[in-house]
């Protein structure tokens, strides 16, 4: 059965695993070089605080996905305003695992009283913006080509959900 739970350290390896995947293959984040361990300890101790949660999807020890909330700006008018980052691992995608990640994140959300949500997603994701379309995210703006991988721009979607 696939538990969300706050992250412990002792799942930082698969975190970082899922999310290198995901930089050297996609471009679902805009990252391109893989984060190494110590910057995983760092981003990881920041999650500790409440306010910015890291939850993972664990079957049987295994991280099956993760999830966190982060501070859409860092200028302080923006503290009721969280930003989502959700990661699955790959092959076990399209099986509910995101829709359990973002529902606990919106819930999270509301308990520490935030007022708005916001993904940040490239405009070909279409999983990731069917994901958050299903938690009624609306797109409030269209940043074209701001980002540059694997040799191309790409677009950015914004997408919120007030709580
Ligand atoms: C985006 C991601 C988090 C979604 O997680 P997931 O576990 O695969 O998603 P789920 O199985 O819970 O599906 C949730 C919804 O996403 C949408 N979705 C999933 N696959 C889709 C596809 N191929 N096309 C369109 N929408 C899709 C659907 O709305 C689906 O809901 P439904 O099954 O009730 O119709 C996952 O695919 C992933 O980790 N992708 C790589 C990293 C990434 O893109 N992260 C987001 C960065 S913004």
């Amino acid at each position: 059965m696939i538990r969300i739970v706050k992250a412990g350290v002792q799942h930082l390896p698969q975190i970082r695993e899922i999310y290198n995947h995901a930089i050297i293959n996609s471009t679902a984040p805009f990252d391109e070089e893989p984060k190494s361990m110590a910057d995983r300890i760092e981003w990881f101790q920041m999650h500790q605080d409440p306010k910015f949660p890291l939850v993972v999807a664990v079957e049987e020890g295994v991280v099956m996905g993760w999830g966190t909330l982060s501070q859409f700006q860092m200028r302080s008018s923006y503290r009721f305003t969280g930003e989502i980052s959700i990661y699955v691992k790959g092959g076990s995608r399209g099986k509910g695992i995101g829709t359990k990640i973002l529902s606990e994140l919106i819930e999270l959300g509301k308990e520490q009283n935030y007022h708005a949500m916001m993904s940040l997603i490239a405009a070909q994701n279409v999983k990731s913006l069917g994901l958050h379309q299903k938690f009624g995210f609306k797109e409030v703006g269209h940043y074209k080509e701001v980002a540059y991988k694997f040799g191309q721009w790409h677009d950015m979607f914004v997408m919120q959900k007030q709580l």
